[in-house]
């Protein structure tokens, strides 16, 4: 009996828990507060603010199996997988880790004895690599461990220091390698056969020391400390004696599945590992919230779907299939990760969204690149057609690259980045235009905000500035900035807009048309009424009707965004927010378009919160106690260490800076206005509250009422009567295609007569009047019939655009080609057409020498008889 991958992942965790390590629970993908990484890679990362010092934990020893995602950022393997047997976009880091408390001696020994002594592996098998410079480490494994000199191989380049990114962590490290046999080809780490799958690194035990700063100096720790991983898939393969880690229990059974689902015949083929291993990192990423997108971590995860997506059509696949998978995965993962389980159906739902519209570009972009890669001179694809692959047809470069590879071309990937980057100079360009004067001005002050308790308040003016800078005054009727040392004037952050109002002097006002932040001084800007100086004392007053209006807006948000998870589920995550007087906006990630039934079920839970009329609260807390609270914070979004936390009862709780009502039922009434999409997996909702819903509430009666006069009938009948006048109109419109149809057959047989002969052939070129375009292919067939053998050429003009078919018996289409005719005809009224030799179209835009041109089809036709 060979041990499952389950038992491994437990015994490591057991051992070392045994040996005072604290289990932690893997943290998600989705590193938390750390804009330098863009998937959690290593088990270290959720520790890393503990390794510098930064963070305190009750223990100093730790182990885990983190989940993580290596597919862009630093780490990235997605272009191996599939074609190496160790390589994954997904995998388990078991790691043991300590802060400050032991360090080499017994992080070698640990990792030794839990090798040799747990799980049985033999020790002939095995042999280490150690940084260059690092005798200590050497003199550990040789000595206490008794390896021999010949197995412990020093490495001098980056492969033996380890860091987390451009910056943090990093130390030497000490690898341990596994000899899978003289049968599979490599060679020892170090050697010019390094990279065979011969000698396999399973461990790496990192010596943390230094915090690699963004210019590249080391700063040592505050103390030397432990971090170690070993890929669970790796040491699975070997003990469960198998080669290649896409043999083990775990992916045999996905291969398995994915076989199925696709149709495929052989178990061997590398397309089944791709889409094996891609099912894993898809699933997490989207259980840890992360959805397809065009940017950043959504963009990776697209990347990844695509490539699964067109493996599996390789394999067969001949429908929808990717998302089927999910199911065998929480079979094989779902008990380690209860996260997975939960967030099946979402994860479902998700993947198989994006399979729809990927398929739908798919066939297209494969044609393109297919008829490209038939002209092309060379091997090598310009980067130019990646782009545009890329741009249009939503094929992710790496796709390219792998159709290529497959097919014996590489891609010119210098020229697809030439172009990425000219596209981002244009998107950027784009994105600056109307850049606000403000944008260059900073400021060292900083102002106290008083506008929670209050709406006015006396001040002092502390800076000034006019349209280009700092200065001492502005003069009356000039625009500018004024900076006071405590404001009621709440400057526009988290979505809400700043206030307006005035600053009452004493003999005249500045009057405020908005309020920004610069850096920590709020800023209002505006028109001096009245001349205002440096120090002069001021009254401000915001405008409270606006600002009430805001708050009802702000707090309806939070609502909306709580109600949005409950309904949608808790993959709905804020990507962008919009409040102002007149309405609140809120842009939300979601994969489809929210139905009506489900925007009714939000509108009313909102209302109901509403109705419940709870009590408003703020309080300030530290971070990560807000956090457990359950606080809804964004993704991607630095705070204080200190928050502020806006709840709404047991509803609705979020970190945010701005102004609110005090009770719930201020709000009065919530009305979504529009649901939309902005981006892919991004949509919109844009809302009213209080007395803008009143109004929108009422308008919509109006139009009602108004329709319903119209239509001479009650409003409860509207919708019945539009029915049976929707109805009455398709009648209608069948009737004139009738008579249309009607008119133009008899205009037809009546111009029959005026058919002529030409050296014996019957002709007839004739422009007709009230005839549709679209009815001229009927009338043909209809004129061909009865004139038995002939050549015709018909054509109508109609807004400044003419529309000509032309007609050949079959009798006659050897001699006389209608595509020809109607090309001739219609080069003299400016257009160009072509078509079967029997039945040709073709437009023009030049009417006025329609007559003209049909005259000159005699001449042509003698020609060609
Ligand atoms: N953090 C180390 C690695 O990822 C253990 O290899």
């Amino acid at each position: 009996m060979t041990i499952s991958t389950a038992e491994i992942r437990s015994a490591f965790l057991d051992y070392f828990a045994r040996h005072g390590h604290q289990k932690v629970a893997s943290s998600s993908l989705v590193p938390a507060d750390d804009p330098t990484l863009l998937f959690t890679n290593a088990g270290m990362n959720q520790f890393k603010d503990v390794f510098l010092g930064a963070e305190k934990r009750a223990y100093t020893r730790a182990v885990s199996s983190q989940r993580c995602v290596r597919a862009g950022g630093k780490h990235n393997d997605l272009e191996n997988v599939g074609y190496t047997a160790r390589h994954h976009t997904f995998f388990e880091m078991l790691g043991n880790f300590s802060f400050g408390d032991y360090f080499k001696k017994e992080a070698i020994a640990f990792a030794w004895n839990f090798l040799t002594e747990e799980l049985k592996l033999p020790k002939e098998k095995l042999l280490v690599t150690v940084y260059a410079e690092d005798d200590e480490a050497f003199a550990i494994w040789e000595k206490d461990i008794g390896l021999p000199a010949e197995k412990i191989i020093r490495i001098s380049t980056s492969d033996n220091f380890w860091s987390m990114g451009d910056t943090g962590p990093c130390g030497p490290c000490s690898e341990i390698f596994y000899d899978h046999g003289e049968h599979i080809w490599g060679g020892p780490p170090g050697s010019p056969e390094e990279d065979g799958d011969r000698f396999i690194e399973i461990w790496n035990l990192v010596f943390m020391q230094f915090n690699r700063q963004a210019d590249g100096t080391m700063e040592p720790l505050p103390k030397p400390s432990i971090d170690t991983g070993m890929g669970l898939e790796r040491i699975s393969a070997i003990l469960q004696h198998v080669h290649s880690n896409y043999e083990i229990d775990l992916f045999q059974a996905l291969i398995k599945d994915t076989a199925q689902v696709t149709g495929a015949k052989d178990l061997e083929d590398k397309s089944l590992r791709v889409v094996a291993d891609h099912i894993r990192s898809c699933s997490f990423l989207i259980a840890d919230g992360v959805l397809p997108s065009n940017e950043g971590r959504g963009y990776v995860l697209r990347r990844i779907i695509r490539r699964a997506v067109r493996h599996g059509y390789k394999l067969g696949a001949k429908d929808i299939f990717f998302y089927q998978l999910v199911s065998s995965l929480v079979t094989q993962m779902g008990e380690a990760y209860p996260e997975l389980k939960s967030q099946q159906a979402t994860i479902e739902r998700v993947l198989k969204a994006e399979e729809e519209q990927f398929a739908r570009t798919l066939e297209r972009g494969m044609q393109i690149l297919s008829d490209a890669l038939e002209n092309l001179d060379g091997e090598v694809i310009p980067g130019e057609l990646v782009f545009k692959l890329y741009d249009t047809y939503g094929f992710p470069s790496d796709l390219t690259n792998d159709v290529a590879r497959e097919r014996g071309y590489s891609i010119d990937e210098q020229g697809f980045e030439a172009a990425m980057a000219e596209q981002r100079k244009r998107a950027q360009a784009a994105s600056n235009f109307g850049a606000d004067y403000n944008a260059q001005l900073t400021s060292e002050n900083s102002s106290e905000f008083t506008g929670y308790e209050h709406n006015e308040g006396m001040a002092e003016v502390v800076e000034l500035f006019n349209q280009q800078s700092a200065v001492n005054s502005l003069a009356t009727g000039e625009q500018g900035i004024v900076v006071l040392d405590n404001t009621p004037f709440y400057a526009e952050s988290g979505g809400q807009v700043g206030d307006t109002g005035v600053l009452k002097l004493l003999n005249g006002t500045f009057r405020v048309t908005d309020t920004i932040k610069l850096g920590n001084a709020i800023a209002h800007k505006g028109l001096a009424e009245a001349a205002i100086a440096l120090g002069d004392k001021v009254e401000a007053q915001i405008d409270t009707a606006r600002r009430q209006a805001i708050k009802l807006n702000h707090s309806a948000t939070h609502l909306l965004h709580a109600a949005l998870k409950k309904v949608l589920g808790e993959h709905v995550n804020q990507k962008g927010s919009l409040v102002q007087p007149d309405k609140l906006r809120f842009d939300f990630s979601h994969f489809e378009g929210v139905t009506r039934e489900q925007l009714v079920e939000i509108e009313n839970l909102v209302n109901q919160q509403v109705r419940e009329n709870h009590d408003l609260t703020t309080r300030l807390m530290a971070i990560e106690d807000a956090k457990a609270a359950g606080a809804q914070a964004l993704f991607g979004e630095k705070y204080d260490d200190e928050v502020r936390v806006v709840s709404m009862g047991a509803f609705s709780m979020e970190l945010c800076g701005g102004t609110h009502v005090k009770r719930t039922g201020d709000i009065g009434l919530l009305r979504i206005v529009s649901e939309s999409g902005i981006a892919s997996g991004v949509r919109r909702i844009e809302a009213v509250t209080g007395e803008a819903a009143l109004a929108y509430s009422q308008q919509q009666s109006q139009q009602l009422q108004g329709v319903a006069s119209q239509l001479k009938s009650d409003v409860q009948a509207v919708p019945e009567r539009v029915g049976q006048l929707l109805e009455q109109a398709k009648g209608l419109e069948k009737e004139i295609q009738q008579l249309k149809q009607k008119l133009a057959s008899q205009a037809g047989a009546d111009m029959l007569s005026s058919a002529v002969e030409v050296n014996g052939v019957k002709l007839l070129s004739a422009k007709l009047d009230g005839v549709e375009a679209k009815s001229l292919r009927d009338l043909m067939d209809s004129l061909k019939t009865k004139l038995g053998s002939g050549v015709l050429m018909l054509g109508v003009a109609e807004n400044q655009k003419v529309s000509l078919i032309a007609g050949v018996t079959k009798d006659l289409t050897d001699k006389v080609k209608a595509g020809e005719l109607v090309n001739f005809v219609a080069q003299q009224v400016g257009g160009k057409g072509g078509g079967r030799p029997d039945m040709a179209q073709a437009g023009g835009t030049q009417p006025e020498n329609l007559d003209a041109a049909l005259a000159s089809v005699s001449t042509w036709l003698a020609d060609k008889l």
